[in-house]
């Protein structure tokens, strides 16, 4: 049965979901070498040997949600928030320019102090600075918000759908529906926003049906980028105690995305190079053709604690990036040139 489900994908057959969740319980050894080994071929013809970075600049860490698996979460009284000031975020996206990157992404929790002109201004600046795709990531905004930011020159928006399972969305991200965000997603779309979702591995609740449900939502929304990486506990969260997603059945679900999203950008997650020391060159093997460095000032860096013990979290920008380029250069694969705009035909230039 499983040979039957990689066969189909291999044939670019649409895979249903039975075949999915098939190919999503792969044994170790042969089976999950066949999946990789066909993610990583698919990966190949689409997008060659090039890993396009996109530099993360994580300007607030304030968020107004209250996430059951985020330290950021308002509840969460023990860390120490900040607002990176205009004049150090150009500084950084400087830096990102100099360094060649083509892409800036501009981070921060659900943070009500920003409005949409400010917002709109800060995008306007970053994109002064550098012949650069900017890629906004602030969660849930209004339409008119969206619209400010779009017109500013943004070029894609980030918006994880976090988990397909509507119910278990409302529970852990409390006062908050899956409705509303998809409901965001459409509208980004609209907007004419090369669009990114994605979600969490491991989640507690979570089952390997709601995430073959995941893999069929990315598809269904027709996402330009799908972030996919493991759950991780953080302590000072209500689900602090529950154990980590599995990286294994990260990088399984990173390889079926490839097979049925063939041209949607997928990141390898900083989360999984936290899961594992290799876990970012194990996901670029399964699928993954890109990797978000954080160019965050690394004073702010320790802050930004979405999860205990981040990648990078006790770098600088330099050693982020070089740390990231010859992770690259050490599996055979070169740095991406150029902005890494979404291959389909509607985003070219
Ligand atoms: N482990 C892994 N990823 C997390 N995120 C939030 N909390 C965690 C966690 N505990 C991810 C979510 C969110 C992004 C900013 O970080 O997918 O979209
Ligand atoms: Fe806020 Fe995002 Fe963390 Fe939720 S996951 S608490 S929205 S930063």
């Amino acid at each position: 049965e499983f040979a039957k489900a990689l066969e189909k994908g291999a044939s670019g057959g649409g895979l249903d979901r039975e075949d999915i969740i098939t190919l999503l319980q792969a044994l170790p050894g042969e089976e999950e070498e066949g999946l990789f080994g066909l993610a990583d071929k698919v990966r190949q013809e689409n997008f060659g040997e090039e890993v396009h970075l996109r530099g993360i600049i994580e300007f607030s860490n304030y968020c107004r949600n209250d996430c059951f698996y985020c330290g950021l979460r308002r509840s969460n009284r023990e860390i120490r928030r900040y607002r990176i000031p205009l004049e150090e975020i150009l500084a950084a996206a400087e830096y990102a320019a100099g360094l060649g990157y083509g892409t800036i992404v501009l981070q921060a929790g659900e943070d009500p102090h920003y409005s949409g002109a400010e917002l709109a201004e800060m995008v306007r600046r970053v994109k002064e600075v550098g012949n650069f795709a900017v890629t906004v990531c602030v969660g849930e905004r209004s339409l008119e918000d969206y619209q400010l930011i779009k017109e500013a020159g943004a070029d894609r928006y980030l918006l994880k759908h976090e988990t397909a399972d509507s119910g278990l969305f409302s529970k852990l991200r409390p006062g908050t529906t899956l409705a509303e965000r998809i409901k965001r997603l459409n509208w980004l779309r609209e907007l004419g926003f090369q669009v990114g979702s994605g979600n969490m591995v491991g989640l507690p609740g979570q089952t390997v049906e709601t995430l073959a449900d995941d893999i069929l939502l990315l598809k269904e929304l027709d996402v330009e980028m799908a972030g996919i990486g493991p759950f991780i506990p953080h302590e000072q969260t209500p689900v602090g105690d529950s154990s980590p997603g599995d990286l294994g059945l990260t990088l399984r679900v990173l390889a079926v995305a490839r097979l049925v999203l063939p041209k949607t950008h997928l990141p390898a997650t900083t989360a999984a190079g936290t899961l594992h020391p290799k876990g970012r060159q194990m996901a670029l093997g399964c699928g993954a053709n890109v990797i978000m460095p954080n160019l965050s000032p690394a004073s702010y860096r320790a802050l930004y604690q979405i999860y205990p013990e981040k990648a990078g979290s006790k770098e600088d920008a330099d050693e982020s990036h070089g740390k990231i380029t010859s992770l690259i250069k050490e599996i055979g694969r070169s740095v991406g040139s150029g902005r890494g705009d979404s291959p389909k035909d509607k985003f070219r230039e």
